[in-house]
């Protein structure tokens, strides 16, 4: 018999991988969205006809609870969330009703149906923020630096505590940052390989960062996606952190894309102090030991082949003037 899962968040960068994923093992996926006056399809349009799409809103408990109830899965990936970090001191309060209490809402759904129900939750490496020790690991303490942050604190607490308080099976994956061809553009690496294609197809000239001394622990999404399901198929419930184990500045990025592409990128960067944040998390760098010992999990693409998959890629894209095919997509929130 094929297992059931529901994926939430299923039209996001994570989510559209993670379906993939789930159909070559041969799952019935269930996508849930909330519901928009456009869809969103554009990262899960090549999946359409094999999975299904459910309305459901992390807002909304009754949805979730008949989502929950209609489809009774074997296993729920609960990735949906407000993620990019800028925006969530613009709008702190509805962060955490999507990030936290959103968060309690699927678990409060998972135990009123069916307890034996496997959870996993989309944990981030922002929740370490200010970091106390390097690289960090998953017994590393937490101190976050963005209402973001401080929401996935909540959100990782509470999934180990209905893990503790009602024998679930509920994971958090730590995942640092991890990119795609598929990223949103407001993010730092979308909008750099964005860039580069633009200014190399003439259609801009310059580019407008903040902090280029930030540095992040990047890898591919659809390596991260291998691991978070393989948290779901061990025996025993557990925390993992998953990262490269390697760590590079904004500066790099900016420097190995314009490269690639054949430009100086001195000729074309701009820093505008806007861009900076309030509070900012200088150096994320994760020690990914016990996924690499107890998942058997590693990553395939490392830093320079990132980033050459997604300058190609938005180069391809540019090229071929397919501006809305991932590209006006997801511009909704304001750059920094
Ligand atoms: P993403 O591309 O921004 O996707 C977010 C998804 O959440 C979208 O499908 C979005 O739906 C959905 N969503 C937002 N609010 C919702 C609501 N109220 N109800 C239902 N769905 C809602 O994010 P991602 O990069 O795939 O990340 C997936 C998860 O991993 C997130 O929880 C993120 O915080 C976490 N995470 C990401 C990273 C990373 O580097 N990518 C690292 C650590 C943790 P719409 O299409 O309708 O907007
Ligand atoms: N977005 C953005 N735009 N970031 C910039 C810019 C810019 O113009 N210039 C410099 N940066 C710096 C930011 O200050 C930050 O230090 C770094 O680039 C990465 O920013 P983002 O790509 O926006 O990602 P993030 O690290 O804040 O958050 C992502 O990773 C988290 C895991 O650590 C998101 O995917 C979160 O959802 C995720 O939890």
């Amino acid at each position: 018999m094929s297992k059931r899962a529901i994926v939430t968040g299923i039209t996001g960068q994570d989510g559209s991988y993670l379906a993939e994923l789930l159909l070559e093992h041969g799952y019935e996926v269930v996508g849930a969205a909330r519901r928009l006056s456009a869809p969103n399809h554009w990262r899960i349009e090549h999946l359409l006809d094999r999975i299904e799409l459910r309305p459901a809103d992390l807002l909304d408990q009754l949805s979730l609870i008949r989502l929950v109830d209609d489809v009774r899965p074997h296993e729920i990936y609960n990735l949906a969330a407000m993620s990019f970090v800028p925006a969530s001191w613009d709008q702190p309060i509805l962060t955490g009703e999507y990030n936290s209490l959103g968060v309690t809402r699927m678990l409060e759904a998972v135990r009123h149906v069916d307890t034996s129900i496997k959870v996993y939750q989309a944990s981030s490496s922002e929740m370490f923020g200010k970091v106390r020790e390097t690289p960090q690991n998953e017994l590393t303490p937490f101190y976050p630096r963005s209402p973001y942050g401080v929401s996935k604190v909540f959100a990782h607490y509470i999934t180990v505590n209905y893990r503790e308080s009602y024998d679930m099976f509920a994971v958090s994956g730590i995942l640092f940052n991890h990119e795609s061809p598929r990223r949103g553009l407001e993010f730092v690496t979308r909008k750099v390989t964005d860039g580069v294609a633009r200014i190399k197809a003439g259609q801009a000239e310059t580019l407008s960062l903040g902090n280029l001394d930030a540095r992040r622990d990047w890898g591919f999404a659809g390596d991260y996606v291998r691991a978070i399901w393989s948290m779901l198929q061990q025996e025993r419930a557990d925390d993992y952190v998953i990262a490269t184990g390697t760590s590079h500045s904004v500066r790099d990025l900016v420097e190995t894309a314009f490269s690639h592409a054949g430009l100086d990128w001195r000729d074309h960067v701009r820093t505008d102090p806007a861009l900076m944040r309030p509070a900012e998390v200088e150096h994320l760098i994760g020690d990914p030991s016990r996924a690499k010992a107890e998942l058997g999990w590693r990553p395939s693409v490392d830093f320079p082949g990132l980033v050459r998959m997604m300058v190609d890629a938005d180069v391809e894209r540019v090229a071929r003037g397919l501006a809305d095919a991932a590209g006006t997509a997801g511009m909704g929130a304001a750059g920094r």
